[in-house]
C-alpha cells in the first residue's frame, strides 16, 4: 500500500480555505481516494481545546511565546495522533493550516525568531512536512470584505487574532509570500481573489498530477 499525501492549505484571514478544503476533499473522494480533513488549531480533543483558548475573547491574552506553544502542542498531537496514522494506511490527509501559519503569525506577525520557529515546527512534527501546501493568496481589501460577510452571515465577531490591524495582515501576506519562494517544489500559490468555482479550478489543475 502506497503512502498517502499530505496536502497543507494556508493563507490569512478571508482567503477560502475552509471552504476550498472542503471542496477538494469531495474532488478528491470522487476519484476514489480516501481522504481525512483536519484543521489546526483542532483535529484532536487537545487541539479543539487549544482552538477555545485562542479564539478566547476575554482580556487575559497569552503573550506570544504561550500563544506559539499552544499552537505547537496541538500540532504535536495532530501529527502524532491523526496524520501520520492516517498517511501510513494510505489516506490522503488535507489540514486547513500547519506549518507555516507559526512562521507567517507568531514569526512575521508577531515578531519571535523565525529560525526558532523552524526549529520549534520540527520538533512538533517530528520533521514531517506536507508534500504541497496550497498558499490562497487574497489583496487584503477583499479579505476583509469576506471576513465581513462570513461574520454577518453566522452572527459572528472577529477573534482576538482576526482584530489585528491592517499592518499585522500585510506582514501576514509578506509572511507567506517569503515562505513560498523558498520552497518551490512545495508551495502552489493560488490567486484566491476570484469566485469559489474559479479558484477551485486552479488548485484542480495545480494537483492533477498527482491524483
Ligand atoms: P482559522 O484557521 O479558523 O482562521 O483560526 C485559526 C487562527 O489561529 C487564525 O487566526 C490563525 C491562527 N494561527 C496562528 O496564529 N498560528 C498557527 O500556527 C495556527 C495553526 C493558527
Amino acid at each position: 500500500m502506497s503512502r498517502g499525501v499530505f496536502i497543507s492549505f494556508e493563507g490569512g484571514e478571508g482567503c477560502g480555505k475552509s471552504t476550498q478544503s472542503l471542496l477538494l476533499k469531495a474532488a478528491l473522494e470522487k476519484e476514489g481516494h480516501r481522504v481525512l480533513l483536519t484543521r489546526e488549531p483542532g483535529g484532536t480533543w487537545l487541539g479543539e481545546q487549544v482552538r477555545k483558548l485562542i479564539k478566547d475573547q476575554s482580556d487575559d491574552v497569552p503573550c506570544a511565546r504561550a500563544e506559539t506553544l499552544l499552537f505547537l502542542a496541538a500540532r504535536a498531537q495532530l501529527v502524532e495522533k491523526v496524520i501520520a496514522p492516517a498517511l501510513d494506511e494510505g489516506v490522503w490527509v488535507i489540514t486547513d493550516r500547519f506549518i507555516d501559519s507559526t512562521i507567517a503569525y507568531q514569526g512575521y506577525g508577531r515578531g519571535l525568531d523565525i529560525a526558532q520557529l523552524h526549529r520549534a515546527n520540527e520538533f512538533a512534527c517530528s520533521s514531517l512536512k506536507p508534500d504541497v501546501t496550497l498558499l490562497l493568496d487574497v489583496e487584503p481589501k477583499e479579505a476583509v470584505s469576506r471576513r465581513i460577510s462570513r461574520e454577518q452571515k453566522q452572527h459572528s465577531s472577529a477573534d482576538r487574532i482576526e482584530r489585528e490591524g491592517e499592518l499585522f495582515h500585510s506582514r501576514l501576506r509578506e509572511g507567506f509570500a517569503a515562505l513560498a519562494a523558498e520552497e518551490p517544489e512545495r508551495f502552489r500559490v493560488i490567486d484566491a481573489n476570484g469566485a469559489v468555482e474559479e479558484v477551485q479550478e486552479k488548485i484542480w489543475t495545480s494537483l492533477k498530477h498527482l491524483v
